[in-house]
């Protein structure tokens, strides 16, 4: 795992190279949006300049004296103004003629400015001629009285400005984009992916090296979404950090009990062969404290015992068997009472068809855990064991009720925990059992604790 660094993604592969190109594909986007209405105004307002500069050619001949103007002034007014005849209705009346109109292609009227139709003549005069004839009518701008202007012209002009209208509008829109995309990449730089890639880095330094402490994650004093992570990160490294310590100390102090009671097993060996030769003595007094002394060494050397089976903490290797259950609750029973524990009544409520597929020898120890613990609990005065079976979706639950006294609450609080708080022996009887029976896939759960007794349950899976 060490010195496996994380390659950042180069350029192309970071987030900033996708934010830079989609800010340019969105700017592109909107510009499409806006072209549209620009340039059917563009359009419109070309063609407006035309009617209102014909409507002048024609005042300019209305105020000639007697109306005479010569063919070649009407020529050159034209030519001026860049169109080719222009015609002048007052009140729907036909007033003025100049030049001659030629047939013509395509006839636009100024007067419907509706949206679907601007934007359709926009593409009619795109997709038109270069060469052709247009007729355009509408009114010229603030005139009081309906003049009415009917003008024909070259559509190659106005296509070529709206042409060269489009090309400027493209370049703005590439120039805006790529501002746009530049600002955007550097604050995005500079306020997410620099942090970001920061942050990583801190992780990857955290995973080659948790316990040195000089290489923690940087905190800003960010109040967003990036500072919230630095902030959660480091609070989390802090704490990770912490429970590896713990566990480092805990395994060497693990590992030093198991020294201690191993030598201890030993040296209790020995205590215990000096004090059955004691019982041996002629003095009455020696003969009366010796299985006392006798007692209390076999109580430490099973504590020493415990302590090491459980420090060894293997995967139980399990021999998984079919077996019938009943004669198994007897084995139990016998054993206890052979121990001379016990002044309980043992009822075994098991039906004698119940099979079971497990390990039976570890059955055995949950079994008798539990059972000793019941019969301790009820101790002198007695009581009775029961052990019934039941069954639930896809596994057995072997229950054992006892009718003691209920296990203290505090007790109850880490009662699964090994050397829990509160226990009378070593605590390991509880923890093992759980532990045993999560390895064949089922539980042990306490089901009920009161005065007037304590149920726990087994459970196993069905297997096939
Ligand atoms: N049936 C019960 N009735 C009352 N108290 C119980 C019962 N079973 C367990 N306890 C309580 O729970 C504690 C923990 O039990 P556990 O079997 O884990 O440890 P232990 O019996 O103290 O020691 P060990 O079994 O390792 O020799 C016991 O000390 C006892 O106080
Ligand atoms: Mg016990």
């Amino acid at each position: 795992m060490a010195g496996s660094r994380i390659d950042m993604p180069g350029f192309w592969r970071g987030l900033s190279a996708r934010l830079v190109v989609l800010t340019i594909i969105f700017v592109m986007v909107a510009e499409v949006l806006i072209f549209v209405p620009s340039i059917s105004r563009f359009r419109v307002d070309y063609l407006q300049e035309a009617i209102d500069a014909a409507y002048q050619a024609t005042l300019t001949v209305r105020a000639a004296p007697d109306g005479r103007v010569t063919p070649e002034l009407k020529a050159e007014l034209l030519d001026y103004i860049g169109i080719q005849s222009v015609g002048l209705k007052l009140e729907s009346v036909s007033y003025l003629m100049l030049g001659m109109p030629e047939p013509v292609e395509v006839a636009y009227n100024l007067s419907d400015q509706s949206v679907p139709v601007l934007i359709i003549d926009v593409f009619r005069t795109l997709a038109g001629p270069d060469d052709g004839i247009i007729r355009i009518a509408g009114q010229p701008r603030a005139v009081a009285t309906d003049a009415w202007i009917e003008l024909t012209m070259a559509s190659g002009p106005l296509k070529s400005a709206m042409i060269d209208f489009s090309w400027r509008i493209l370049g703005l829109s590439i120039f805006i984009s790529v501002i746009t995309a530049g600002l955007v990449f550097f604050a995005l730089q500079r306020m997410m992916v620099r942090p970001v890639q920061r942050l990583t880095e801190d992780l990857i330094a955290f995973r080659e090296a948790p316990e040195d402490v000089s290489r923690t994650i940087e905190i800003t004093n960010r109040s967003d979404e990036i500072g919230i992570a630095q902030r959660e990160l480091a609070e989390m490294e802090r704490g990770l950090r912490q429970s590896l310590r713990q566990r480092t100390r805990l395994a060497a102090v693990g590992s030093a009990v198991s020294k201690i009671s191993h030598d201890l097993r030993n040296i209790l060996a020995t205590a215990a062969l000096v004090s059955d030769r004691l019982s041996m003595s002629g003095d009455p007094e020696v003969q009366r404290q010796a299985p006392v002394v006798l007692a209390a060494i076999d109580r430490a050397v099973k504590l020493c015992q415990d302590t090491l089976r459980y420090a060894r903490a293997d995967e139980p290797d399990l021999h998984f068997n079919r077996f019938e259950l009943a004669p198994l609750i007897d084995d139990v029973s016998n054993a206890l009472v052979g121990s001379g524990m016990t002044a309980a009544s043992y009822r075994n409520a098991v039906d004698a068809a119940v099979v079971v597929h497990a390990d039976r020898d570890q059955m055995f120890r949950v079994l008798f855990n539990l059972s000793r613990n019941a019969a301790e609990a009820m101790g002198d005065e007695g009581g009775s064991i029961t052990v019934e079976v039941g069954r639930i979706e896809g596994g057995v639950t072997i229950d054992l009720t006892d009718t003691g006294p209920g296990i203290p609450a505090r007790v109850q609080a880490e009662l699964f925990e090994a050397f829990a708080e509160g226990a009378k022996g070593t605590g390991l009887g509880l923890a093992i059992s759980r532990e045993l029976t999560r390895a064949h896939g089922g539980d042990l759960t306490l089901i009920r604790s009161d005065e007037t007794g304590t149920r726990f349950r087994i459970s196993l899976p069905d297997r096939a």
